[in-house]
C-alpha cells in the first residue's frame, strides 16, 4: 500500500474544523458513503465488543423533529448525511456470548478455545468492576467510532460536524429507541461546507504540543 505523504494527512488534519453550516445541496457520493459506513464498523473497541449501532437518519421528517432538540442547529438538515451514535444501556452475558460465537465462527475457532475471554469480558463488565457504568463504558467505545469516521471523512475531503449539542432522552424518543438496547450519546454531521461558513477561515485553537504531550 503507499504511504499517505505527512503533507497531505498534516493538510487534511488542518482542513478539518467542525461544520457550522452545511451545503444542503451537495450529497456524499455512494462509493464514498460505504467507506465512511466501514470506518465506523472497522473502528476499534475494548474487547472488540462493538456495543453501538449507528442510526443514519435518512428521513427529511425525522430530520426536522431531531433539530429543535439540537439546540436548532443547522446541521441536523442541511448535511448530506447525519449519523446518531448510539450505545448499549447495559451489557449482559448474552451479548457477550453473542460476541464469542462470532470470533468463533469468523476465525474458524472453538467457542470452548475462547472460554478463558468470554469469563474475562463478563468478570470485567458484565459482572465485575465495570459493570456499574456499563453504559458510560459503551458510551465511550462510540466516541472512538466517531473520532475514526471523522478522520476518515477528512481524509475523503468531506466534512463533518460532531455534535454533543442535542438532548439524548429526545432523540431516543424520536427515533423509537426506547424498546431497543441502545441509547443516543451524541451524532456526526456529514457532507459539504457551506461557502459562507465563516468558521472554516478561523485558526485553530489548540494548546502547545509541550502541554498536551508528555514525554517521561
Ligand atoms: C464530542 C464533541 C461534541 C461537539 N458538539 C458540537 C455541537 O453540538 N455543535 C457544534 O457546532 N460543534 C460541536 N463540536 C465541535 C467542537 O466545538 C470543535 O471540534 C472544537 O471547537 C475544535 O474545533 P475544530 O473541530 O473546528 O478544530 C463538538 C466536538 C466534539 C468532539
Amino acid at each position: 500500500m503507499d504511504k499517505i505523504s505527512h503533507d497531505t494527512l498534516l493538510k487534511q488534519l488542518n482542513w478539518r474544523y467542525a461544520v457550522k453550516k452545511f451545503d444542503p445541496s451537495r450529497k456524499i457520493a455512494a462509493k464514498d458513503w460505504e467507506l465512511l459506513e466501514e470506518s465506523l464498523r472497522l473502528a476499534p473497541s475494548s474487547y472488540g465488543l462493538q456495543p453501538w449501532r449507528f442510526v443514519v437518519v435518512q428521513s427529511p421528517d425525522l430530520r426536522k423533529k431531531l433539530t429543535p432538540v439540537s439546540w436548532g442547529q443547522q446541521q441536523v438538515e442541511g448535511s448530506s448525511h447525519f449519523v446518531v451514535f448510539t450505545h448499549l444501556k447495559s451489557l449482559d452475558e448474552a451479548y457477550v456470548e453473542r460476541y464469542i460465537k462470532e470470533i468463533a465462527t469468523q476465525r474458524g475457532i472453538g467457542v470452548a478455545n475462547l472460554k478463558g475471554f468470554h469469563d474475562a469480558i463478563v468478570g470485567d463488565v458484565v459482572k465485575g468492576p465495570r459493570a456499574a457504568i456499563a453504559a458510560q463504558w459503551t458510551a465511550r467505545q462510540a466516541y472512538i467510532a466517531m473520532g475514526s469516521l471523522m478522520t476518515v471523512a477528512a481524509l475523503l475531503h468531506i466534512d463533518a460536524c460532531p455534535m454533543e449539542g442535542l438532548d439524548p432522552v429526545q432523540y431516543d424518543q424520536i427515533l423509537n429507541l426506547a424498546k431497543t438496547p441502545y441509547t443516543t450519546v451524541a451524532a456526526v454531521a456529514l457532507g459539504y461546507r457551506a461557502a459562507d461558513d465563516e468558521l472554516q477561515h478561523a485558526k485553530k485553537v489548540r494548546f502547545a504540543k509541550k502541554d498536551v504531550i508528555h514525554y517521561v
